[in-house]
């Protein structure tokens, strides 16, 4: 049954370059796109630039850019890192759009209709020295619950609480290094509170494995809280209606851009029905694809304002956990950074994206990103194993028969184990088990390299036996096909090379289709993939 689904990735921010962090869920989201895609699913994928907000305004002035010009600047190296990545948008906006300010004022005006926006008039940090309201990310302090130094004015990174700035014990403005005053101004809330049933119904539903359910049950222990979606200016965003310099809070915004950038989209492609997607009742599904530290906005504000203005909600939250390099977080002063563009600029994509599918469980555990590994499991799985079976078997075929294979299944047996792996393997995708998925795909290079090992075709032409040898070499090509067929969603771009090799287009592995996989005529094996030395992958850290 063919399905439809639209799936996002969280809006990187539009105030630096994307790392390889983000790459971590880009590359995960695209993995399960072109799985999906491969067995006929029909699958959108967005995702877009988060704009708005007081940072983008800070690195805007560091970078004596204009707001506008930084953020075009920004948006078209984003494009043009995931496009090197072969992240395959169907389409990537900003939340800086038209349809976004539409859509975000016909929303807020419908909440206020339901009475879900009620104004209130609060304390909030104000750096001096800046003048300006500090947001949370730029406020340092001790965390009001277990204590620790240095947390943010949103939540603790030690205890994971999520707490108001106010509580910050000593709170510090990380801009200025003062202490920031407390001003009062009159601010707009979502009263998320009176979702409370709702949403904890939702979050039992399966949409999140039970790990995450745990923590946010955790956060309704404590009691969920009016949401602010108002900042004061300067601010970077759009201006509420009927407010008087008051701007709508990043995050609702951008929670909007999902909406909006799928709309953007459906616009540019009259075949596609807006609303299928996205009202109440649609039967279509969403997915999406989040990094830990954003659960709260998705799993509580997000669901609500959908519920608010009868729309769909997610059928699932995928949540990944962090990458740190050599168990350090990504942090530009501390020299732990390597940004995709560098990335690029000395290794390939897919070496990347089949490390980290190598490192893609279930969990929300952190990774690490760790060159001697990436270096070691590159070498070892995909030259040794996969490329390696390819190059040893097309050898004799090209030397021996002129890219002609025989269409003889030499080992039925072996054959079968191949086919046969495609169920636990297509679970697997779909779970998001990737490393489990590799994992299979190296077992089954190695029962092929032993193959080979076993019939020796190196002693066959001595002997002159070439009609096994044919046969032997065809069985190399063939498990080589499968191995690749597998690996399809993983390295889009070995693969696409791998197809010109095999002068076959390679489909989803079954029972079915795997005799599409046979070709008559091998082209001569070039370079598909080259082994990574050490020193040369040291190269991207600089
Ligand atoms: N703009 C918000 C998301 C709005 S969605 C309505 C944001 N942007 S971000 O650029 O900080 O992060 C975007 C995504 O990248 C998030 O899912 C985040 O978890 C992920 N990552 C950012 N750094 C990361 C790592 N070091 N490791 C893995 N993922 C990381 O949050
Ligand atoms: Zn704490």
């Amino acid at each position: 049954m063919n399905k439809k689904i639209l799936v996002t990735c969280a809006l990187p921010y539009a105030n630096g370059p994307i790392h390889l962090g983000h790459m971590y869920e880009h590359i995960q989201a695209d993995i399960w796109v072109r799985y999906q895609k491969l067995i006929g699913n029909t699958v959108y994928f967005i995702c877009a630039d988060d704009a708005h907000g007081t940072p983008i305004i800070l690195q805007s002035k560091k970078l004596g850019l204009s707001i506008e010009n930084m953020i075009n600047q920004i948006y078209l190296e984003h494009i043009n890192d995931f496009s090197r990545f072969n992240i395959n948008y169907d389409n990537y906006y900003s939340t800086h759009s038209i349809e976004n300010k539409e859509l975000l004022i016909n929303i807020y005006v419908k909440l206020k209709q339901k009475k879900l926006i009620y104004s209130d008039i609060i304390g909030q940090l104000y750096d001096t020295k800046y003048n300006l309201f500090l947001p949370d990310r730029f406020i340092i302090g001790t965390c009001p619950v277990c204590f620790s130094s240095k947390q943010y004015g949103d939540s603790c990174e030690i205890c994971s609480t999520t707490y108001n700035a106010l509580d910050l014990i000593n709170p510090k403005s990380v801009l200025s290094n003062t202490i920031p005053e407390i001003r009062m101004s009159k601010h707009l809330f979502f009263n998320l509170p009176v979702f409370n049933n709702i949403l904890y119904k939702w979050i039992s539903s399966g949409v999140l494995d039970n790990c995450v359910v745990n923590k946010i049950k955790e956060w309704f222990n404590v009691g969920l809280k009016p949401w602010n979606i108002s900042r004061d200016a300067p601010y970077f965003g759009f201006l509420i209606p009927k407010e008087n310099n008051k701007y709508f809070y990043v995050w609702l915004d951008a929670s909007i851009a999902y909406i909006s950038t799928f709309k953007n989209f459906c616009q540019k492609n009259n075949n596609i029905n807006f609303y299928e997607f996205w009202h109440k009742y649609s039967n279509t599904y969403l997915y999406q694809f989040i990094g830990k530290d954003i659960i709260y906005f998705h799993s509580l504000f997000w669901p609500a304002i959908l519920h608010s203005i009868d729309f769909r909600k997610p059928n699932k939250l995928f949540v990944h956990g962090h990458v740190n390099i050599d168990g350090k977080k990504l942090s530009k002063s501390k020299n732990n950074f390597i940004t995709a563009n560098s990335y690029l600029s000395i290794l390939e994509s897919d070496y990347l994206r089949y490390y980290y599918a190598s490192k893609l469980t279930l969990s929300v555990s952190d990774i690490n990103f760790n060159l001697e590994e990436f270096v070691q499991k590159i070498n070892n799985d995909i030259i040794n194993k996969v490329i390696n079976l390819a190059a040893r078997s097309s050898k004799f075929i090209i030397d021996k028969f002129n890219g002609y294979l025989s269409k003889k299944i030499f080992d039925q047996t072996l054959n079968n184990i191949f086919i046969n792996a495609s169920n636990e393997i297509q679970l697997a995708f779909e779970k998001l088990n990737i490393s489990f998925v590799t994992k299979k795909i190296m077992y089954l290079a190695d029962l092929a390299n032993i193959f080979i090992n076993n019939n020796k075709p190196w002693l066959l032409t001595k002997k002159n036996n070439y009609h096994d040898l044919q046969n032997i070499c065809s069985m190399g090509i063939h498990l080589f096909a499968i191995i690749m067929a597998y690996l399809k969603p993983i390295l889009p771009s070995l693969v696409k090379k791998t197809e010109l090799f095999l002068n076959t287009k390679l489909v989803w592995v079954d029972h079915t289709t795997y005799s599409k996989l046979i070709t008559d005529r091998i082209n001569s094996f070039t370079h598909i993939a080259k082994r990574i030395e050490l020193a040369q992958a040291k190269l991207i850290m600089i």
